[in-house]
């Protein structure tokens, strides 16, 4: 873990939050090849759940909604994790745990009490402001659009709302690294079903999620089924599967499915006033449809595609770190080199074809700093699929090697001679 914690902060993934200031626990801030990766993903995420499914829809709702509508989810009354506080030190911890003693003075426990873990806010400016909360996940804002998106769209059952973005919660004992924080993201799909048709939706979400885990590079022989059982499932959770990865720390939950019942469009029908039945058939009474709930965390996604891709061997007898990213998710596609920045002929040639390519892909970088060798470890670390290398013989010294260049694949360290024009399918 520490190795890839250290990678991660080293090569720009991911730092500490406000870490000029001594950080802050449960928030992390995502760097320069962090945002590239977390957006792949999220655009992976989005294609494959949305575009590419005719019966789904998007939403990008407000975090901050009315509080009423965390009454109606249970949120205010239950969203709560145990608490203990030490009777000699006053640290508080998460009663499920700890043990029998405060872990660091030995002192005693007072009684357990309940901890809402919404993040409270203000609303407005006058003295009795709103008081509203933060979103604790993002399925708030899908169910109170059910309705504006039926009416807007009349899709007919079975269909999904998706949505990707921040959700918060005031963990009592945030840990290992983005695994555990007080913000993070959620790619949350809510998909509606006629009540009689629940088990074969969620058996096909099932199958989805472990295409999805798959395709976006986590390490499918680490991940395995969790069929929680009635007293450890959420108060809206008629069924629910965790779908588990072996992270460094342990074998912890990295998605959720989970068989909402109708428990959610109800309570905000009773709640709001409003009615959210739909007539999916001609002829039938409204009905209020059923949902499976798929829900992804981002930042767990990408600490167990980063613990999945992270390698170490050893290439031209040095050792190395490299990051097997697929392609689709890799932060930076390929690197571009002159094989000498002092030979202004190499490096001329070099931006031209830097320049070219990056008109059909931008993510490309240019380096020219150091011998070969380094440069390849430095594109290793950050998983680049490719680099390519412009030298004499693309200048055609070598009168039959004009106009082709080295491009070296990252994994094996394999080399081939590519001509200059097949460069774009390469990528
Ligand atoms: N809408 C259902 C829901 O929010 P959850 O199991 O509480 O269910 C869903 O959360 C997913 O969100 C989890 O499987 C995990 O990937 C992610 N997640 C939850 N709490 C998190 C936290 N404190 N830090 C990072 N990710 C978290």
């Amino acid at each position: 873990m520490e190795k890839i914690v250290s990678l991660a902060k080293r090569r720009g993934f991911i730092f500490p939050g406000s870490e000029i200031y001594g950080g802050i626990a449960g928030f992390w801030d995502y760097g320069p090849y962090g945002v590239e990766l977390k957006n792949n993903i999220k655009e992976l995420w989005w294609r494959t759940f949305v575009r590419e499914r005719e019966n789904m829809y998007g939403v990008d709702a407000a975090i901050i909604m009315n509080p009423k509508a965390w009454e109606a989810s249970g949120h205010v009354a239950g969203f709560s994790d145990p608490l203990v506080e030490c009777t000699k030190c006053n640290r508080r911890f998460r009663a499920d745990q700890v043990g029998e003693k405060c872990p660091e003075c030995g002192g005693a426990f007072g009684v357990v009490k309940q901890f809402n873990m919404m993040f409270k806010t203000e609303v407005g400016a006058t003295d009795d402001a709103l008081v509203a909360y933060l979103r604790p996940e993002t399925a708030g804002g899908i169910f109170v659009n059910f309705k504006n998106v039926w009416d807007t769209l009349h899709p007919k059952l079975p269909f999904g709302i998706a949505q990707i973005g921040k959700a918060f919660r005031n963990e009592i004992a945030p840990r290992d690294f983005v695994f555990r924080s007080r913000e993070f993201e959620q790619m949350e799909i809510e998909y509606f079903v006629r009540a009689e048709e629940w088990q074969k939706a969620f058996e096909e979400w099932r199958v989805a999620l472990h295409e999805w885990i798959a395709a976006v590079g986590i390490d499918t022989k680490r991940v395995s089924e969790y069929e929680v059982p009635v007293h450890d499932r959420a108060h809206y959770s008629q069924r629910t599967i965790d779908f588990e990865f072996e992270f460094p720390f342990g074998k912890k939950e990295l998605y959720g499915l989970a068989y909402r019942g109708n428990f959610d469009l109800s309570a905000h029908q009773n709640m709001s006033g409003q009615n959210l039945g739909i007539q999916d058939k001609e002829g039938e009474p409204a009905i209020v449809p059923h949902v499976i709930e798929p829900s992804f965390g981002l930042d767990r996604t990408v600490l167990a595609v980063l613990t999945s891709c992270y390698r170490e061997d050893e290439m031209d007898n040095e050792s190395r770190t490299y990051l097997a990213f697929p392609k689709a998710i890799a932060p930076i596609k390929a690197a571009v080199f002159p094989l000498l920045k002092n030979k202004p002929e190499l490096v001329a040639k070099a931006r031209e074809i830097y320049a070219m390519l990056r008109k059909t892909e931008p993510r490309i970088m240019w380096d020219d700093n150091g011998n070969i060798g380094k440069r390849y470890r430095r594109q290793d670390e950050i998983g680049t699929p490719i680099c390519i290398t412009i030298d004499f013989d693309t200048l055609g010294e070598k009168p039959e090697l004009k106009d082709t260049v080295t491009v070296r694949e990252r994994d094996m360290g394999t080399q081939e001679r590519v001509p200059v024009s097949a460069l774009v399918s390469c990528l």
